[in-house]
């Protein structure tokens, strides 16, 4: 794979990033996905914004502006001959040369792109359904900044896997806040799309925005509230989204079936248009 790294096209075994970097020392970085289909950017400027955001919030300043960013992206498309994956896209804080907790305002950001070929249109997730087991949200207070802090979604993760299921739903104080790496969405038995409101509990998933654009073009009826794991269980439907799954709907939740067993008509319906809208 050819990579991006601070200003050049290398080769992914010659990039290399220092022992003292903050990304790597304190996770001190912010990232984004954005998918590829058919060669082409998916819902980027999103993307992109949120990552601008990020920065803000973090005092941190990209080296580049949001339109060489992109440009940045589509020479590595070309370049990686990519068709149908993703982009990850990392900016650190940088490194001063040693450990040191506090740090400069005029230190020099670290950002890297790679490439990854991964098939997101012909998914057994997608056709099937994914489960997931519930457990509680133990990160930070910041989950609308796409840090790379993300030990916490790993260990759910593996715990999920462990536990045979492919997948985390978080839950604080009785709520479902998102999946260990997407939105989470259940379907009431009367048709309407439940979801969290935005707020600093959730990640604003750029996915979950244009989804709810879909939904109001289908004429869905969607509620943005919280809910709990036990009205999860007793749903017509839930599903989840992201950069990387678009839409997969949920089938199992802590080893109870949800509706049928089978993926739903929304999520399904929600995948194919929000594929047709960005292809
Ligand atoms: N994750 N919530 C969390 C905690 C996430 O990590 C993600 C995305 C989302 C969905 O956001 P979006 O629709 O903008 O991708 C929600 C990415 C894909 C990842 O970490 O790989």
């Amino acid at each position: 794979r050819i990579v991006y790294m601070n200003g050049s096209y290398v080769a992914e075994s010659d990039a290399t990033v220092s022992i003292f970097d903050r990304g790597f020392l304190f996770a001190d970085a912010v990232y984004e996905v954005t998918a590829v289909l058919a060669g082409k950017l998916v819902d980027n400027k999103g993307h992109l914004a949120r990552l601008e955001r990020s920065c803000k919030e973090l005092g941190m300043k990209l080296p580049v502006s949001a339109d060489e960013l992109t440009q940045i992206q589509r020479t590595l498309i070309e370049k990686n001959q990519l068709t149908e994956g993703g982009i990850y896209l990392q900016l650190t804080r940088g490194n001063e040369g040693d450990r040191d907790f506090s740090y400069s305002d005029d230190i020099k950001p670290t950002l890297v792109l790679f490439t990854q070929q991964r098939a997101l249109l012909d998914s057994q997730a997608a056709k099937e359904g994914i489960k997931v087991i519930s457990m509680e949200d133990i990160r930070w207070r910041r989950r609308d900044i796409k840090t790379t802090s993300l030990l916490p979604a790993c260990l759910a993760k593996h715990l999920a896997h462990q536990a045979g299921a492919d997948d985390a739903w978080l839950i604080e104080n009785g709520l479902v806040t998102e999946g260990g790496s997407s939105n989470a969405y259940i379907v009431t038995h009367d048709n309407k799309i439940i979801t969290r409101p935005l707020s600093n509990d959730i990640l604003h998933g750029i996915t979950r925005a244009s989804l709810l654009k879909v939904a109001e073009d289908c004429q869905i009826e969607l509620e943005q509230r919280a809910f709990t794991i036990e009205e999860a269980y007793e749903a017509k439907e839930a599903f989840v989204s992201s950069a990387t799954t678009f839409v997969w709907p949920v089938v199992a939740i802590d080893g109870k079936t949800i509706g049928d067993g089978q993926p739903g008509e929304i999520a399904k319906k929600l995948r194919s248009t929000y594929i047709e809208m960005v292809l």
